[in-house]
């Protein structure tokens, strides 16, 4: 949650930072979007301009683009600590206006050091967490402090909780210096400008090369050059890699919306999902058929794919696997030991919970499985099996192909436990062209049925087995989106409790492919019809219960749900849609939950 960028112009004749700086924020929305800012240096003066609403919005509004200058630092934020104001947006400054500080995470103990700091006679001109970090900085740089550099090494040593900052000082010419603990940071290397961001998406087509940093690592840019230095404040040498164009790529290709676009890009993801990976999926296999016990831990859509996952490991490889939710994951920690395997998934790699529960699962001796798409996340560093999605960039909030992506990768690991998984990916591979012929033909009856439907209250998403964690998450979708409150549940659950619920009308997604599953969901599906529901059955068969039938073709059994959940996603998207909202910015929501 919240972006942060970085430019500077190492040989005077760059385009104006502030303009790239725009550039990476607008590429960093899915971040956070509840306000921007940006921080110029201009000859000696260091110029903020911010405010809330869109990084557009606020670009338009301050003419963020005329912002001159070789050195700057910008923000797009998702609101943890104060309200969503002008205030509140970063950049936050000193109080001499010499030092801008943007940050991405949380400071835990900042009250404490907000009263120290006001004790001094330090004047706050937010709410935030974040602006003990410029007074901070200031302080350290007044008490002699021989660097920017060394004064964010210092000032680290004092602040408690997740962070990744930037702060550039208006002096000596102009640096810049960032910082990461538990939050991603990556340096890139263009033509005549350096950046620190949050992610590669940001700098992608400004930069041709690229340097994650790791926890504690510091980097500083100054006209000189950029050094980086480990945590005890010795310089460092560090390797950069070449920026995957491919996954840099944030072009919407002509849709609306990107959501649109990742939902249209299924059909190829999911054939070519796991291209590659074949060392890492028998490793990871091999690992998980050596444990004692094995746990999926994620969050939201990740999870949902991991449900589907454990049905696979038992159908397919006769392995039970148990799925923990990864906010809840260490009230389970007890129970881990050096015969545990964790599979952590999650396609950001960043995602607070996720990333906690990994370290509790290090503490206790466990082998971890990281599944991931973001390259160079932090899962990734914390993995000792790495299974990447390689679906490239997915910017719409909602999961969409690193849901689907998710799904294959635990197909073709349960393959890869029992030796077939080269049959495996013929099954994908068949599952990913029925797909793109199903997608082609299923549009304008989805948004007629969005048109139709877009003004209930309530929706009800029900399937049995694999296709139960497939109603989860069509509910999750709908509601992140569209913003009705939509359940998805075991068929066999509605029965006790939910049916009090169903009035007349009242719509039911019944996930009924010809599978195991079908004849009992259409049972619970009747006894809700009984009830007066709407039925809209998803599957392969017809049924007289259905009052709307989605009609997905036939497809290895425990692949149902590579074909039924985008014809969900697409339901809920043109439910967002036609209900005016924004589908690749839901309110409240940002795409990577670096928070706890
Ligand atoms: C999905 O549509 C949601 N935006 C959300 O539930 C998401 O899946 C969750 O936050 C986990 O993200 P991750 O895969 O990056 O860890």
């Amino acid at each position: 949650m919240c972006g942060i960028i970085g430019c500077f112009g190492t040989n005077g004749v760059a385009e104006p930072a502030a303009r790239s700086v725009l550039e990476g924020l607008r590429r960093l929305e899915y971040r956070g979007y509840d306000s921007a800012g940006v921080a110029a240096l201009d000859g000696c003066t260091l110029v903020v301009r911010k405010d809330v609403g869109y990084v557009d919005q606020v670009a338009v509004r301050f003419e963020l683009e005329d912002m001159t200058g070789t050195v700057a630092v910008g923000h797009t934020r998702w609101a943890t600590h104060g309200g969503v104001t002008q205030g509140n947006a970063h950049p936050h400054t000193d109080m001499a206006g010499r030092i801008a500080v943007v940050h991405n995470g949380i400071i835990e103990n900042y009250r404490a050091l907000r009263d120290d700091l006001t004790d001094a006679g330090v004047v706050f001109r937010s709410e935030t967490d974040t602006e003990v970090i410029p007074h901070l900085l200031a302080m350290a740089m007044a008490d002699g402090c021989p660097s920017l550099a060394e004064a964010v090494r210092k000032v680290c040593a004092r602040l408690q909780g997740s962070y990744a900052f930037l702060a550039l000082s208006a002096d000596g010419g102009g640096t810049m210096v960032g910082v990461r603990k538990d939050n991603p940071l990556v340096v890139g290397f263009g033509d005549s400008q350096i950046f620190v961001a949050s992610d590669v998406l940001a700098f992608g087509p400004m930069a041709s090369r690229m340097a994650p940093l790791l926890d504690g690592e510091i980097v500083e840019v100054t006209m000189a050059g950029v050094r980086f230095f480990d945590v005890y404040g010795s310089e460092l040498a560090k390797n950069s890699d070449a920026v995957d164009i491919v996954w840099a790529n944030t072009d919407r290709n002509g849709h609306p919306h990107y959501m649109l676009k990742e939902i249209f890009e299924q059909p190829r993801a999911v054939c070519e999902c796991g291209a590659g990976e074949d060392d890492s999926l028998v490793d990871a296999a091999l690992a998980i058929l050596g444990a004692r016990q094995v746990v999926f831990t994620a969050c939201g859509t990740s999870r949902h794919a991991s449900l589907i996952g454990r049905y696979f490991f038992s159908k397919i490889a006769r392995r039970f696997a148990d799925v923990v939710m990864a906010s809840e994951f260490g009230y389970f920690a007890r129970s881990l030991n050096p015969q545990t395997v964790v599979i952590a998934v999650s396609q950001s790699g960043e995602t607070a919970d996720v990333i906690a529960g990994v370290k509790l699962a290090r503490q206790a001796g466990a082998h971890v499985v990281s599944v991931v798409n973001r390259p160079a996340c932090l899962l990734e560093e914390m993995g000792d099996h790495v299974i990447r999605l390689g679906c490239g960039a997915e910017v719409g909030v909602a999961a969409t192909k690193t849901f689907t992506c998710e799904v294959i990768v635990f197909y073709l690991l349960a393959h890869a436990m029992v030796n077939r998984l080269k049959q495996g990916r013929a099954n994908v591979e068949r599952a990913g062209e029925l797909l793109g012929e199903l997608l082609q033909g299923l549009n304008g009856g989805l948004w007629k049925l969005a048109a139709d439907l877009k003004g209930r209250d309530h929706f009800y998403y029900i399937g049995r087995g694999v296709n139960f964690a497939a109603a989860m998450e069509g509910a999750l979708k709908l509601k992140e989106i569209s913003y009705i409150h939509a359940e998805g549940m075991p068929a066999g659950e509605l029965k006790h409790g939910t049916l009090a619920l169903i009035e007349p009308g009242t719509p039911i997604m019944a996930i009924c492919p010809n599978d195991e599953t079908h004849a009992e969901t259409i049972s619970n599906a009747t006894e809700a019809k009984a009830r007066g529901a709407f039925i809209i059955g998803v599957s392969d068969l017809p049924s007289e219960v259905f009052d709307y039938w989605i009609k997905i073709p036939a497809v290895s059994p425990l692949l149902y749900p590579v074909l039924l959940i985008p014809p969900l996603q697409l339901f809920a998207y043109h439910m967002a849609v036609a209900r005016g909202c924004d589908p690749d910015k839901p309110r409240n929501l940002a795409k990577s939950v670096t928070v706890k």
